[in-house]
């Protein structure tokens, strides 16, 4: 038995899962990272053997995608099944070989979670109280700090949130979970996540709320239908679902007895707790089986920051792939960044690691000795004759490498088992250039050469050979290509047939016929980073166009791909814009107030704030409104005026009208600006006011408060899809009355040249109640 088999001796099956990822936002680099790693650990796992199950998905449920649907101006099933299908799209693009998707929004899924709930409650572990707390929306998860101030975990602004709950005698599980990690060493990693999950429980457990009445997007409890089941129970119990819990049909009772309990969850490193210490609990209430383990990857940082839609530093796995490929990204995930770890994520580097360990290590040794078995022995293996010491070394090597590899895969540090390979990569080249097949000094006989050609070809073929197999699972295509060249077959029913499990030397034969030789990784030029930031580029333009026409158009039918829905990644522009400051300041901004007549003009750029008055606003026509309007650099810390600027919606302003602009505003001092209290607040109800034909009534919560405000932009914007949106407010204006009722501020928005309000919003997330200065 090889130590290659040896590494691979556990149970005959595998139950791996990635998170499921919210429906949110579409995918990024950030989520193909956990569905690679899954996907490189299932396709070694099924090659040694092993009856391997894999399962990803998408998480649909919760009040984070009832907004973000609201915001689009879609219903949550049909928003979420828009961006399911993208990130599915997504994984199939990418060759993934998931054994199933499972979509939280399935019966399957919701049958299961409501049998869970009520195993759970008829075991005395639920139970109804109420309860008031800080909410964090964004992370849909109860944080214990005082009213009015952010999350400690992502830093946005919770909301207090009062309700009649069913609760999880989480409280009861504090030394059992610490019993539990303490019997299970290898339980969670890495190490940082260990200590980090150790320390909460230490600290105490609270009972958790696990329904949530104030909303409706979710599953309802069973048996008391107003309260929807909270979004991680319902969440996390996917992993069981999906195998068939909570089904009576007997394959999936089956599917379930087998992979359950799962071998791994992979997650990213800040859902551990949910991982850690409320799935073990829930399992243990509910008496099933709790994961064996649960490993946490770090984050993918791009330009300093968490790859993330809302910082709006995304890069796409569909942009690498269209360079570089798909197994490029695969091998600079696994090898640049040791797992566990946050890495930074730069085109650069990955071309770097592209050409260095790829174009030129790998797939340069490949096409040299496949063109030299073609070149001198028409293609087919000859005998390698007796070895030398050269042979023997790299023969030692390699041994070596097939002995490092495995155990260094099978604990997650796949860039160290990569390492060790391409030391194997590096030998070989090395020995060819040391032994030349190709160059016979005048004092060796033809005989001689024939001989020394045949050993070193046959030797360099035979490391290829291994290598290539060890590397299978993370350059799938690659290697598929290169098994063929080595004359090896079809390396995908190799993989069927446990391949892997024989891994040694000396499987190369005599007399094997080769394949052509076929490019593998070709050099990457100059311009492959420019090529990579200009498809980003050119995305973000679509995105951005996209989500402008969705602004303007009816609804569409349920299947609307993601990118029409008005759903983007919404990545900084290319070129310097008012994008880039806190709010998307469009050309004019003006302040939709209560009084009509004459609402104000504030323009908000980078530091300053210009505030002069207006004709109305009320000019009946529809508006045709625009995200992002695109205003040139020269812009960026300039005033705007309240000169009505002739530029159609969406245009940016030419340089002409954008000095006219800027001659026409009077100037204010700093501290006229600091009176100015702007916020970003939230509308929570928008509602028309009977007999007013302009008016809307608005309810926004401001983090710290909520408020009502009258806005003149009825004629402009449907109240239900106003729902949701984050806005900008002028928060200390004095109150004022209307039709009877008590407007408390003003809202921001661009007056286009027809006097139709845009209203400001923003492209990174920011915390209700942040201030605008
Ligand atoms: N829906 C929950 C998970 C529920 S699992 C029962 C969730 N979804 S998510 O879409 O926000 O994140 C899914 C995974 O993607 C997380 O593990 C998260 O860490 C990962 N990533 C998202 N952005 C990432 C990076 N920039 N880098 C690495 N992983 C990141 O949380």
């Amino acid at each position: 038995m090889t130590n290659e088999s040896k590494s691979a001796l556990g149970p005959a099956r595998y139950y791996l899962t990635t998170p499921i990822y919210y429906v949110n936002a579409r995918p990024h680099l950030g989520h193909a990272y956990s569905t690679i790693v899954c996907d490189a650990i299932a396709r070694r796992k099924r090659a040694l053997g092993i009856d391997t199950w894999f399962l990803t998905g998408t998480d649909e449920h919760g009040q984070k995608i009832e907004r973000s649907a609201a915001l689009a101006g879609r219903t949550p099933a049909e928003f979420a099944t828009a961006i399911s299908a993208e990130f599915r799209g997504l994984w199939d693009q990418l060759g993934l070989t998931y054994d199933d998707f499972i979509r939280t929004t399935e019966d399957r899924h919701k049958r299961g979670v409501q049998k869970l709930f009520a195993t759970l409650r008829d075991r005395g572990f639920i139970y109804k109280g109420s309860y008031t707390g800080q909410y964090c929306v964004s992370d849909e998860a109860w944080v214990d700090v005082p009213a009015g101030t952010p999350c400690p975990d992502c830093g946005r602004m919770t909301e207090t949130v009062t309700e009649e709950n069913y609760f999880f005698k989480l409280s009861a599980f504090e030394r059992k979970l610490l019993e539990f990690y303490e019997a299970n060493p290898d339980f969670m990693g890495p190490e940082s996540t260990r200590r980090e999950v150790v320390s909460f429980v230490r600290s105490g457990l609270k009972d958790l709320s696990v329904s949530r009445t104030s909303f409706s997007w979710g599953i309802p409890v069973p048996g008391d239908e107003k309260h929807v089941i909270y979004v991680w129970l319902d969440a996390l119990a996917n992993y069981i679902t999906a195998l068939g819990y909570g089904s009576d049909d007997s394959a999936d009772q089956a599917r379930f007895a087998k992979f359950w309990p799962a071998d791994m969850h992979l997650i990213g490193k800040e859902i551990s707790r949910f991982h850690c210490v409320y799935w073990p609990a829930f399992l243990m209430a509910a008496g099933l089986p709790t994961p064996r383990s649960v490993k946490a990857n770090g984050w993918l940082l791009f330009d300093q920051g968490k790859m993330s839609k809302s910082r709006g530093n995304i890069v796409r796995a569909e942009t690498v792939q269209a360079v570089l490929g798909a197994d490029a990204l695969r091998y600079f995930l696994l090898r640049e960044i040791p797992f566990g770890q946050d890495g930074s994520f730069s085109f650069d580097a990955l071309v770097q690691r592209y050409n260095g360990d790829l174009a030129n290590g790998y797939g340069n040794l490949v096409s040299r000795v496949v063109n030299m078995v073609h070149k001198y022995f028409g293609g087919v293996v000859p005998d390698a004759g007796p070895e030398t010491a050269a042979e023997a070394t790299l023969r030692q090597s390699t041994v070596n490498a097939i002995a490092a590899f495995g155990p260094a895969f099978d604990e997650l540090n796949f860039s160290e088992a990569l390492k060790a390979l391409w030391l194997v990569v590096a030998e070989t080249d090395g020995y060819l250039t040391a032994n030349a097949p190709w160059k016979k000094p005048a004092d060796r006989s033809e005989a001689d050469h024939a001989a020394l050609q045949a050993r070193v070809l046959t030797t360099a073929a035979e490391a290829i050979r291994i290598i290539t197999a060890l590397v299978y699972p993370v350059l799938p295509d690659s290697a598929a290509k290169v098994w063929i060249q080595l004359g090896q077959g079809d390396i995908a029913f190799a993989a069927r047939n446990a391949f892997l499990t024989d891994v040694q030397w000396g499987g190369l034969k005599a007399g094997t016929k080769f394949g052509e030789p076929a490019p593998l990784f070709p050099r990457a030029e100059k311009d492959a980073t420019e090529r990579m930031q200009n498809l980003e580029d050119e995305n973000n333009r679509t995105v951005i166009e996209a989500a402008t026409k969705q602004e303007n158009a009816a609804p569409s039918a349920p299947e609307a791909p993601a990118s029409a829905l008005g759903i983007s990644p919404v990545p900084a522009p290319p070129a310097p814009t008012v994008a880039e400051s806190p709010a998307v300041a469009s050309p004019s901004v003006v302040s939709v107030a209560h009084d009509m007549s004459a609402a104000g003009v504030t323009t908000v750029t980078n530091n300053a704030v210009t505030q002069v008055t207006t004709g109305p606003v009320d000019s009946g026509k529809p508006v045709a409104t625009a995200k992002v309007h695109h205003v040139p650099d020269d812009l960026a810390s300039s005033r705007l005026s309240s000169t009505p600027i002739a530029a159609p919606a969406g245009a940016p302003l030419t340089p002409a009208e954008a000095s006219a602009a800027v001659q026409a505003s009077e100037q204010i001092s700093i501290d006229d600006f600091v009176k100015v209290d702007l916020r970003v607040a939230q509308i929570l109800v928008a509602e028309r006011v009977p007999k007013a034909d302009k008016l809307l009534r608005l309810e926004v919560d401001l983090g710290y408060e909520k408020r009502q405000i009258l806005a003149g932009i009825a004629q402009y914007y449907e109240p239900e899809k106003l729902i949701g949106r984050k806005i900008v407010i002028v928060a200390n204006l004095a109150p004022r009355k209307m039709r009877g009722l008590e407007s408390n501020g003003m809202l921001l928005a661009a007056s286009l040249p027809d006097g139709a309000p845009v209203l400001a919003s923003f492209l990174e997330e920011v915390p209700l109640g942040a201030r605008l200065k």
